[in-house]
């Protein structure tokens, strides 16, 4: 049966009016009004908005690292994220050795059990001429970007030259290159001389990785991108100083484009010097307000594209079971680095937060408008990833990947209402204004206020083409 939603405002990244929404399985075949209800199910949304959903191009479920895991996999990622709002999910695979069908094989094997539609970027941690003739794999395999690395020196790093050629072989394929953007040599130097100075404590993951080799490799990998003449991607900004390069670059017609992270726009390196500072150890790390104001006020003035989560959620004591879905479970996690930073594993839970948080202290605090908010979270990724307009989109032919959102629902957030499988939630007591009702996928209702409809399996992988350079 036809699904019809009735009486919502829609609101998109350039539009907001009101429309209902005519759904045929798992397309929207109309958007407009006078739609009849005969032989329809009617989903009344008066006093709602209806959003895309969200699309998250930047996830690390299922990841091993620092000995344990992140500890989201494919399926409780998923659901944590239809929880917030978001339907699509871009993960991060690990190249392992030199063979990418090998790698892309065993990912898909991981997130064949995940609750949302998902892709896949592949993490370029070597380059060379055999790495160079796989590039068609990816495309074959409906992938079209690579991650490389400017920090993570002997494990992901690649130098400068290796970088260069491979954005040349990228835009041979017509893949799109995202860049972690640090100073792995900085940060070599630093580690071992504060720890030999005893310095332990988790900011010291904020104090060895200086937010100027942050703001030098984005500019670096702007020029290299003008160089090669091949699009950059810079993802997790988070120090004012990115968005400034990035501005200055992409004024000066640079193909640079920027992703920043909720976290980066709230939170500081004061936050890491608290007794559960292992909490907020990400890489990059936290910065300081003028950051957070910077940042912001980059994605006010459009200089910044995209909004993130870089989701690699740890449990904080990972020696003490949580109860998820009615089963004890504890992943070892930040408690590995109780005595040395750099042992504490580096990623946050925000899958579920984003869209949330922003919509309250972005669209709500009069930061961002509701269009932006959109753009940021759903339609800018959705046309940069290559998935446009099947997602992203409200308007007919695109996928009913639908939010009914709630603009008057309060709710005190935290780790109470969080679908994320740890045991922490970064934004602990917040309150929040405006929260998602109901969330679709493809036609199929998959959350209903706080009742998971979603199941194992229900996502499906989105084969994508070359995105848009915006
Ligand atoms: O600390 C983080 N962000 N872990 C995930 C890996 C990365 O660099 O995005
Ligand atoms: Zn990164
Ligand atoms: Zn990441």
């Amino acid at each position: 049966m036809k699904k019809l939603i009735k009486n919502g405002t829609i609101v998109t990244a350039s539009d907001t009016f009101l429309a209902d929404v005519l759904i045929d399985g798992e397309k929207i075949i109309a958007v407009g009004i006078d739609h009849s209800d005969e032989g329809v199910e009617v989903i009344d949304a008066k006093g709602k908005y209806v959003l895309p959903g969200g699309v998250d191009p930047h996830t690390h479920f299922d990841l091993p690292m620092f000995g344990t895991v992140s500890s989201d996999d494919h399926y409780t990622g998923g659901k944590a994220a239809a929880f917030g709002g978001t339907t699509t999910v871009m993960d991060f695979t690990v190249m392992e050795g030199n063979n990418i069908q090998g790698s892309l094989d065993k990912w898909h094997a991981l997130a064949e059990k995940s609750a949302v539609d998902y892709s896949f970027h592949m993490n370029l941690n070597h380059f060379d001429r055999s790495i160079e003739r796989q590039f068609k794999t990816l495309r074959d395999n409906g992938i079209t970007t690579l991650k490389v690395f400017t920090a993570y020196n002997g494990r992901l790093r690649l130098d400068d030259g290796g970088i260069f050629k491979a954005l040349l072989a990228a835009k041979e394929h017509g893949l799109l290159m995202m860049a972690h953007c640090e100073n792995g040599d900085v940060i070599e130097d630093l580690v071992p001389k504060a720890l030999a100075a005893g310095h332990t404590s988790a900011a010291w993951h904020a104090y060895t990785r200086p937010k100027w080799g942050a703001i030098e490799s984005t500019l670096r990998m702007a020029a290299m991108a003008q160089q090669a003449d091949s699009p950059v991607y810079i993802v997790h900004m988070n120090a004012g100083g990115e968005a400034d390069m990035l501005q200055y670059a992409r004024q000066r017609g640079v193909k640079v484009m920027g992703e920043t992270c909720p976290p980066y726009l709230f939170f500081t390196t004061q936050d890491m010097e608290r007794p559960d500072g292992a909490k907020w150890v990400c890489s990059p790390p936290m910065r300081d307000k003028e950051d957070n104001t910077r940042l912001m006020e980059a994605l006010s003035n459009d200089t910044v594209q995209t909004i993130a989560t870089d989701h690699c959620p740890f449990f904080f004591d990972g020696t003490t079971p949580i109860l998820y879905e009615g089963q004890q479970v504890k992943i070892a996690g930040k408690e590995l680095g109780k005595d040395n930073f750099t042992k504490i594993p580096n990623g946050l839970p925000g899958v579920q937060d984003r869209l949330p948080i922003l919509w309250t202290h972005g669209v709500g605090a009069g930061k961002i408008t509701m269009n932006q908010f959109v753009a940021y979270t759903s339609t800018n990724p959705a046309k940069i990833f290559g998935i446009y307009p099947q997602k992203g989109c409200i308007a007919p032919g695109a996928d009913a990947d639908l939010v009914i959102w709630d603009p008057e629902k309060r709710i005190k957030y935290g780790v109470a209402h969080s679908h994320q499988r740890t045991d922490y939630n970064l934004y602990e007591g917040w309150e929040l204004k405006g929260y998602p009702e109901k969330v679709f996928l493809r036609g199929n209702m998959i959350v209903d206020g706080d009742k998971w409809l979603g199941k194992k399996s229900g996502g499906k992988f989105l084969r994508r083409e070359e995105g848009m350079i915006i």
